[in-house]
């Protein structure tokens, strides 16, 4: 393999390093082009080919199908792993040892509780308000009440307690978002509960009756959450590192990624999905009607939880979830004409020569709202229960980010716009 590509630009030849990470993924390092060229740039219009930084973090192969976090592929975690674990294998790099995995269960334990103050945002929330949009806000507003969390040159320790509170609040303030929206008492946490049993319990519990815990359904949250644990530099996770690259602090970078979550292209496929089939199902089912509207160009209607930038095979992710969506179904005895229709979409799909030709497949998001609705969870927080799943990689991400001292994230561009021109005023015009 060549240790440099050659460009040619008018008439001029330039060398450019390639450079190979440890899966043997090459890059032609253009960082130094403008200055050698005296000005010309690469475009790239929603990076397809760019890469943004170099990560140890998540290995993923499009092609092969292949997730891996720190190296420990996707299935064996999904099967054996609980979600703190990988957030902190994330997080720090290593699995913990028994002893690192207690301390750290006991901090995130001992930090979710929000301050009582923040009630009163939620209060001031309407009803109809989407849990999206109350989330990014609350997250951002944790940055008010510990403002040390924006000085950047504390000490490793204090950085980690930011690290430690987001986790271990995000679910709070993500059942409390639900709970408001129902007008309902705010659960407040329990300490005797893991972190997925205390999430269930503070969304479904009342404080006239106790949430009966189903280990199928712990189970399978467990597993989602650590699917959607990392997926290297997708949109959100891209905003939480360009955010947090001009040192804007973690609340914020976080809540900016929540935002970027929030879109139907990206978290909100999920809620997408259900919607879809809803849609279907109160057009009267005809699953070919759907899939040619999907095929049609002068149509904009996709299929939701179809498709994928980077997985062009299968999305590993969907096949784990596929089983755990069939064991909590059959558990739950849940009977749902809304699955039929999934199953339907799915099979028509996968044997039509447009999804074929194009690679697209069932993603995590196809299957994921299906649980979540088995759940009990409803269509509005899918997204939410997204967010809850990607912070360790946002975190993680942003970790990396601030320890590799990266520059701030400032794209260029070709301008097309208009030549320079004379101002003329209001009454001329
Ligand atoms: N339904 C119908 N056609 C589709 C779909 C779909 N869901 N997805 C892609 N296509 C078609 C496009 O029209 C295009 O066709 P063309 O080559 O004839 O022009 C071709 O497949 C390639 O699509 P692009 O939009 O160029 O692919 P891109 O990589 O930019 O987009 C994306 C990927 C955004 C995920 C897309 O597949 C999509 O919109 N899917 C539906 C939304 C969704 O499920 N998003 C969740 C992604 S997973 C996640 O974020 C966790």
């Amino acid at each position: 393999m060549n240790e440099f590509a050659k460009l040619e630009v008018d008439g001029k030849t330039y060398e450019l390093p390639i450079i190979e990470g440890t899966e043997n993924e090459k890059a032609i390092d253009i960082s130094k082009l403008r200055g050698a060229t005296e000005g010309v740039i690469a475009i790239d219009p929603g990076f397809k080919n760019t890469g943004s930084t170099k990560s140890a973090i998540t290995f993923l192969d499009g092609e092969k199908g292949i997730l891996r976090y720190r190296g420990y592929p996707i299935e064996q975690l999904a099967d054996s792993a609980s979600f703190l674990e990988v957030a902190y294998l994330i997080i720090y790099g290593e699995l913990p040892t028994a002893n690192e995995y207690k301390e750290f269960r006991a901090s995130i334990t001992n930090h979710t509780l929000v301050h009582e103050d923040m009630k009163q945002f939620f209060e001031a929330y309407p009803a109809k308000a989407h849990p999206m949009g109350v989330l990014a806000s609350m997250v951002c507003s944790l940055s008010t009440f510990y403002p040390e969390s924006l000085d950047q040159d504390r000490a490793d320790d204090a950085k980690d307690l930011t690290i430690h509170r987001l986790i271990a609040k995000l679910p709070t303030l993500a059942a409390w978002s639900y709970k408001n929206a129902m007008r309902h008492p705010f659960m407040y946490p329990k300490n005797d509960l893991d972190y997925c049993e205390n999430f269930l319990h503070m969304m479904f519990a009342m404080p006239t009756s106790e949430y009966q815990m189903d280990q199928t359904v712990v189970s399978a949250l467990n597993k989602l959450l650590i699917l959607h644990a990392d997926h290297e530099q997708n949109c959100s996770t891209s905003t939480v590192r360009i955010v947090g690259s001009s040192h804007a602090n973690l609340y914020a970078s976080v809540s900016a990624g929540i935002s970027a979550l929030w879109g139907p292209l990206h978290g909100g496929a999920n809620q997408a999905v259900i919607e879809m089939l809803e849609k279907i199902a109160a057009d009267g089912g005809d699953v070919d009607k759907w899939v040619a509207k999907a095929k049609d160009k002068s149509d904009s209607f996709r299929l939701m939880g179809f498709g994928h930038r980077v997985y062009k095979n299968f999305d590993p992710r969907a096949t784990i979830i596929k089983v755990a969506c069939d064991n909590v179904l059959e558990k739950m005895g849940v009977d749902d004409p809304l699955l039929d229709i999934a199953k339907k979409l799915e099979k028509v799909a996968l044997e039509d020569e447009y999804f074929k030709a194009r690679n697209l497949y069932p993603n995590v998001d196809f299957y994921s709202g299906i649980i979540y609705k088995a759940i009990g969870i409803p269509t509005e927080m899918f997204t939410v229960m997204f967010s809850i799943g990607r912070l360790p990689g946002w975190i993680g991400q942003w970790k990396e980010m601030m320890e590799n001292n990266e520059p701030i994230g400032r794209p260029r561009q070709i301008y097309t716009g208009a030549n320079e021109r004379d101002y003329v005023s209001i009454e001329k015009r």
